[in-house]
């Protein structure tokens, strides 16, 4: 018989991002259901970007720039860089796939923290490569166990700070310790900062000056959180023009789309909604960690806009009541930690009836 497909798929399961919004609405027969289980904004997206939408909808016909260079510019602006530093994913998932794409050959290493951000291993495995995992020291990189698993055939090493799920950053000075160890033959180090735009933490290290630093350092970025446009899909990763280079080669000729494209400029364009969705994530973080450790749970300390919570045995029933009170959380089983609860942060009104129905539950 002809073998069909791939036998590398064997190894993956198409990734479970559970029910749909609108789906679960509808069976569970809640109008307005609260989603805190997609690490999603709690404000959305700004006014602004909702008009250049509607604009943009009688151009939707039309290609859209294979290159967004209007997008490309604007954030070249934003972050010092050259346009050529630039490229743009269909989401940073997409960019995740153009790096194990381009750099990849059969046996090459992907280094990961274990657990982490699930794409990291699916597109390392679908790209050939062998996945090596480091696993966190607690809720934090372990960054000596990491160097200590870097050895020649290491192609690209996956750093997220803020981690997803841990929620903890990877301080600036450790990370920097870890690229000079690198040395001059090092491997790809892509610096995911999807959850960047949240960090108070002086401490925070800044992937696109260690980019500008360091020839080999990717530094991935996305317009889901902190500008609200998860579902719009847009994302980038900034490095050297040789690399971006290479990038380009595996990239479909439209990958982002006309409404992603105009979105994430518009979006880059009202700063005043940024901060307004940073200040209220800032604002709620820290309460939100406080009230939960006063009921008893172990929150370690988030950088990110989610609290990943250390809750135990009441994990499956704390998720439930919340289902039943229209509040979706995500059980940490899913990602790597069992005993926990991941939880987005929301509007303080929303984060007052995840207290309340947390507080009863814990009551019974
Ligand atoms: C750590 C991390 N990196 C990257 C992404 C992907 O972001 P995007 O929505 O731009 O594909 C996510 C999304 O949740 C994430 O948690």
């Amino acid at each position: 018989m002809r073998r069909l497909w791939r036998a590398v798929l064997d190894q993956v399961t198409p990734y479970e991002a559970g029910p749909s919004i609108e789906e679960l609405e509808r069976t569970l027969a809640i109008d307005g259901l609260v989603r805190l289980s997609a690490n999603e904004s709690p404000l959305g997206p700004a006014p602004t970007v909702i008009e250049a939408l509607r604009r943009e909808a009688r151009r939707a016909h039309l290609y859209p720039d294979g290159g967004a260079t209007a997008l490309r510019t604007a954030l070249a602006r934003t972050l010092r860089v050259q346009p050529e530093w630039l490229i743009a994913g269909n989401g940073a998932d997409e960019i995740v796939s153009f790096i194990a794409r381009a750099a990849l050959d059969p046996g090459d290493e992907v280094l990961i923290p274990h657990p982490s951000f699930e794409p990291y291993a699916t597109e390392a495995m679908l790209g050939g490569g062998a996945v090596v995992r480091s696993p966190l020291a607690g809720y934090r990189t372990d960054l000596d166990d990491m160097r200590r698993r870097v050895t020649p055939r290491t192609k690209v090493v996956f750093v997220c700070t803020p981690h997803n799920p841990a929620s903890t950053i990877v301080p600036a000075g450790m990370l920097l310790r870890f690229l000079e160890g690198l040395g001059d033959d090092a491997p790809i180090v892509v610096v995911d900062e999807a959850y960047r735009d949240f960090c108070d933490d002086p401490d925070t290290p800044d992937g696109v000056a260690l980019a500008r630093r360091f020839p080999t350092v990717i530094a991935m970025r996305t317009f889901s959180k902190i500008a609200g446009l998860a579902g719009l899909r847009v994302g980038y990763a900034v490095a050297r023009p040789e690399i971006i280079d290479r990038l380009n080669r595996v990239r479909a000729p439209f990958n982002v789309n006309r409404f992603a494209q105009v979105a994430a400029v518009a979006a880059l364009d009202d700063r005043t909604h940024l901060k307004r969705t940073r200040s209220l994530i800032l604002a709620e973080r820290p309460r939100l960690a406080a009230a939960l450790q006063a009921r008893g749970a172990v929150v370690p300390p988030s950088q990110a806009n989610f609290l990943l919570v250390r809750v135990g045995e009441q994990a499956g029933p704390l998720r439930q009541a919340l289902m039943k009170a229209g509040i979706l959380v995500r059980d940490g089983a899913g990602v790597g930690f069992p005993g926990h609860l991941r939880i987005a942060i929301g509007t303080a009104e929303q984060n007052n009836r995840l207290l309340e129905v947390w507080t009863r539950t814990l009551a019974r």
